[in-house]
């Protein structure tokens, strides 16, 4: 007998019908799988006949072809298992019938289990795209798929109960919609406890308001690491699309807590310099998101920057650009979003003095090769330049209070608010986004500016790329005074932060 359910499979972040066909016979006992199944999928067998027979039928004498189509499209995972099984028992006669629009995704243990699997929230979504009405699925993966509305979604706990239901013999309400809690916020030290830098303080502020890439460079001590770990309690908070698409990346990774299944706050992701460019970027033979797409929507933090191999800093320049990073496999391409804010830190040279007030005692030769880890391109790509230099012992000592991060998200939501009504209408975000093209249109400037950005492009020979990163940190300046014309100071801060380069890296 024949039978056909449907299910969902993934590619990158994208989830894609399958229609799942099973033929049953009578004769020597054979279970094929076709349909460009990998090795996980093939795998799928042994656990779906132990389900089987552990949920009360019969398989030992079964002779069964599945095949998954569209055939021509890679498949991988254990997803597969739940829809082989319902097929089959379908096919058999044990289920009386499959209401119409009815998907179904879940692994099996061999007790006939349903197992919690990956990727559920894009599937769902897509699922419900495509005018699915019922997703059955594990207990496990109902309050993530829940998050997407307008369809039924079925929590099945074992065979036996799904076709129970399926027969009529048993009632499933569909789960209620989950509401997340999204009041939440990071429990991260405070920028109030680092004394002094206030105008440091107000470059990371910028970065954050216009989600800036940010590097800070200085001596070993200087609060650098101290002052980006600060930086997760100042992220203005997600919209409900941003937190839907990270918690997509999050869903594909498999890093998803069954408690709290949508991912409410920005991620703040420290990577070691140990870590593979395929951790960091993204990849494997079943494509998996890295660090910098663990980090869309929020922060991509790389500590002690030249100490990263080089080919993996070279590797950050695509998807720095593009927000997305393209994995290519023989089958095809995936691709997972990466728009990152990037904050990096750095020693100007291997002893840690070059450039500051300590004693550097590294060779001219050493000093170069250290900041010649970091490449050109790759420091085009980030707007936001500073220089950190040691807290002097007065501002140490200081009783006074400087800015706490409660202060510095009062502006940053103030910079926000304005950049939410420049960019309505479209999927700008923020001004760190801004497109070449559409900085004449978002960035207006007095003439005064003006003249004094062409004065300062001409005296320091700015490149074109330049240019444009100036304006629109310059943007995220006025924003923060609340300005919607630019102004010859927003411009002047803007260069500041853009001087480092020339004295490092000349
Ligand atoms: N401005 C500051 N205010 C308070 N403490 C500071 C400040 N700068 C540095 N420190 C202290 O020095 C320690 C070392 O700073 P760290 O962030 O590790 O420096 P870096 O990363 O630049 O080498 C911090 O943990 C902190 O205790
Ligand atoms: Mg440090
Ligand atoms: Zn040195």
């Amino acid at each position: 007998m024949f039978a056909k359910v449907e299910s969902m499979g993934l590619n990158g972040l994208k989830a894609f019908s399958v229609a799942v066909e099973s033929n049953t016979e009578k004769g020597t006992p054979d279970f094929r799988i076709g349909g460009l199944g990998d090795a996980s999928v093939q795998e799928s067998r042994m656990r779906v006949l132990a389900a089987m027979e552990n949920s009360g039928f019969d398989g030992s004498r079964l002779k069964v072809t599945v095949n998954l189509s569209p055939a021509d499209v890679r498949k991988s995972g254990s997803s597969y298992d739940f829809p082989i099984l319902v097929s089959i028992l379908a096919a058999l006669g044990e289920i009386s019938g499959v209401p119409e629009g009815s998907v179904f995704i879940g692994e099996l243990s061999l007790s006939g289990e349903l197992a919690g699997t990956n990727g559920v929230l894009p599937m769902a979504a897509a699922a419900k795209e495509n005018g699915v009405r019922n997703l059955f699925l594990p207990e496990a993966n109902v309050k993530e798929a829940s998050l997407v509305r307008g369809i039924n979604i079925y929590g099945i706990k074992n065979i036996a109960q799904l076709t129970a239901f399926l027969n009529g013999k048993e009632h499933i309400a569909p789960a209620p919609p989950y509401i997340p809690d999204t009041d939440g916020c990071a429990a991260v030290a405070d920028f109030a406890d680092v004394k002094g830098q206030e105008n440091i303080k107000a470059a990371i502020q910028t970065a954050a308001a216009g989600f800036h890439n940010l590097l800070m460079i200085g001596p070993p001590g200087a609060g650098k690491s101290m002052l980006a770990k600060r930086i997760s309690g100042i992220l203005p908070p997600m919209t409900f699309e941003e937190s839907i698409e990270t918690t997509s990346v999050y869903s594909v990774a498999g890093m998803l807590d069954d408690k709290s299944p949508l991912i409410t706050l920005r991620p703040f992701r420290a990577v070691s310099h140990t870590a593979s460019a395929v951790g960091i970027i993204g990849g494997g033979k079943t494509p998996m998101p890295g660090e910098i797409s663990l980090a869309h929507n929020g922060v991509l933090f790389l500590d002690e920057l030249p100490e990263f191999r080089r080919d993996v800093l070279e590797t950050l320049r695509q998807p720095l650009e593009d927000r997305r990073i393209v994995i290519t496999r023989a089958q095809g391409k995936a691709s997972f979003p990466c728009k990152t804010m990037l904050v990096a830190a750095m020693n100007p040279c291997p002893c840690g003095n070059y450039g500051s007030e300590g004693k550097c005692t590294c060779t001219p030769a050493a000093i170069t090769k250290y900041l010649g880890k970091i490449s050109r391109p790759v420091l085009d790509r980030i707007d936001i330049q500073i220089e950190v230099g040691a807290v002097k012992y007065a501002e140490l000592r200081s009783e006074q209070k400087g800015l706490s991060s409660a202060e510095m998200l009062e502006n940053i939501q103030k910079a926000r608010e304005l950049q939410e009504k420049r960019f309505k209408g479209t999927d700008i975000l923020f001004n760190g986004e801004i497109p070449p093209a559409k900085l004449k249109e978002y960035c207006l400037m007095d003439s005064e500016a003006e003249e004094f950005l062409q004065n300062t492009f001409d005296k320091l020979g700015l490149s074109a790329r330049a240019y444009d990163r100036i304006l629109k940190v310059a943007r995220t300046v006025a924003d923060i005074d609340g300005e919607e014309v630019i102004s010859r100071r927003h411009i002047s801060k803007a260069v500041q932060y853009r001087s480092l380069d020339r004295k490092y890296w000349q």
